[in-house]
């Protein structure tokens, strides 16, 4: 039998509820769960509540939300003004299958925030975003390979999937058709004369994309400049550049990553934020590209594009209310100072502890990251000798390890979005910061007794 620390028979303990639900969720959910980072051991977390930034479990057990919906709620759990809009729009029916007054509302307003969204095109998600928007660049440019970049995340379809987490050769699943690698290109983000050497040598890619934050919403980390180059290199060689802004939009500034490096890349994907905590996602960009949507009288081919909830009125009403928040700077202005406290509190913990590693991120969001390499331990003077923005250092960080700090965060009342990082909203506190290191203090000193994570 596997062993565990302390804490798991105490997190098991104060969760009698969730257990049930787990033992249901077990006979009845593929997976065990419906995504597979909500899977966790012992059990799941099932949440029943949210108001702000905290959310509460069928136990009672409360948590500061750094998960946020998977980073859609910029403005926290069920701000007044979305579930007004709401639950004004639910009356007058839920979903027509029409156009309708919101769906023009919603686009007019990523229009407004986004120079480079010349079109808009809405969906479900930021899978079909980033799908469509493949499509899109396949259809402008008659060419079929992608270029992406190792350890970015544009959701889960199968031109996506490789290169995600390390090795970041392998499939990335069961289930992708080996010829997906024929047709997919991935190197590593940050040299921009690699970028013109793969594609000066393959006249055959037809977009690159990328996360602007750099990989999984900054995890591994990007410089500026070379999306600026990025966008040179791309545009000088007829190559769609795709922005996957899903984390990003409406986040980073109101216009995106896009707006606050003052970037205009050919298209760019939204989801998440843009919804306003409802299922939603855009594709938007260049009018001459966007155009290959459109029917003509000579019946021209055309790229096309159905879904039966594109657009749908309840996400378009969130969405309006959010944009509106968006428009005004001030929700992203305040999430980034919270974000902005939380580093520099939870670094400190670090720095007390003269623990081997550091808290890094951008904007509303942030990362730890924990150097495990013994070796690299033991040559570094300080902390900053273990900074590094190699893909598979940042994404290699041991499971184990990253469950642990996981688990512990959650029994001390932390929920973060994925590995050992999260995003914050507007609605969080200082008082939400300051409880929340308590809880990364009790955290790294688990990981520490149990020899989990190194000290200088
Ligand atoms: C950068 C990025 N792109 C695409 C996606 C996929 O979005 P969705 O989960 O809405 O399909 C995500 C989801 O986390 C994401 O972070």
């Amino acid at each position: 039998m596997a062993m565990h620390s302390e804490i798991y028979a105490a997190y098991k303990a104060v969760r009698p509820r969730s257990q049930e639900y787990f033992a249901r969720a077990c006979k009845v959910l593929g997976g065990k769960a419906g995504h597979d980072l909500r899977y966790a051991t012992p059990v799941p977390l099932y949440i029943e509540r949210g108001a702000g930034g905290r959310k509460w479990d069928v136990d009672g057990n409360e948590y500061i939300d750094f998960l946020l919906g998977n980073g859609a709620l910029l403005l926290g759990h069920a701000p007044a003004e979305v579930v007004a809009a709401i639950a004004e729009a639910v009356g007058r029916g839920t979903h027509f299958g029409n156009d309708h007054p919101l769906h023009i509302e919603w686009a007019e307003r990523i229009q407004a925030l986004v120079p480079a969204a010349e079109r808009v095109r809405l969906v479900n998600s930021g899978t079909e975003a980033t799908l469509l928007a493949l499509r899109l660049a396949r259809a402008f440019t008659g060419r079929r390979k992608i270029l992406r970049f190792a350890g970015h995340f544009h959701g889960w379809h199968d031109d996506v999937m490789r290169g995600v987490q390390p090795p970041f050769d392998a499939d990335g699943s069961l289930g992708i058709p080996p010829q997906v690698r024929e047709h997919v290109v991935c190197i590593p983000a940050g040299d921009a004369g690699r970028v013109a050497a793969v594609l000066d040598a393959d006249g055959d890619i037809a977009a690159a994309i990328i996360e602007p934050s750099g990989g999984s919403w900054g995890r591994v980390p990007l410089a500026p400049e070379f999306l600026r180059d990025l966008q040179t290199i791309t545009s000088e060689r007829g190559v769609v550049l795709i922005f996957d802004e899903v984390v990003t939009g409406f986040r980073f500034s109101p216009g995106g990553a896009q707006g606050l490096y003052g970037l205009r890349p050919d298209l760019s994907c939204f989801a998440k934020v843009v919804a306003g905590g409802m299922p939603g996602g855009a594709v938007a960009g260049r009018a001459d590209i966007m155009e290959l949507f459109d029917v003509t009288d000579d019946a021209r081919p055309r790229v096309a594009h159905q879904g039966t909830f594109n657009g749908a009125p309840l996400s378009a009403a969130a969405g309006i209310a959010v944009l509106k928040r968006v428009a005004t700077g001030e929700p992203i202005d305040q999430a980034n100072a919270r974000a902005a406290a939380l580093r520099a509190a939870w670094d400190e913990v670090l720095e007390r502890r003269g623990i081997a590693g550091y808290v890094y991120g951008a904007c509303s969001t942030f990362h730890v990251y924990f150097e495990t390499d013994r070796q690299r331990v033991q040559k570094a003077q300080s902390r900053v000798d273990l900074h590094t923005t190699e893909a598979e250092r940042l994404k290699g960080m041991p499971g184990p390890l990253i469950e642990e700090y996981q688990r512990n965060l959650r029994f001390y009342g932390v929920d973060n979005m994925s590995a050992t990082g999260g995003v914050l909203s507007s609605a969080h506190t200082a008082r939400d910061v300051e409880e929340a290191t308590a809880a990364f203090a009790q955290t790294v000193d688990s990981l520490v007794a149990q020899g989990l994570i190194l000290a200088l």
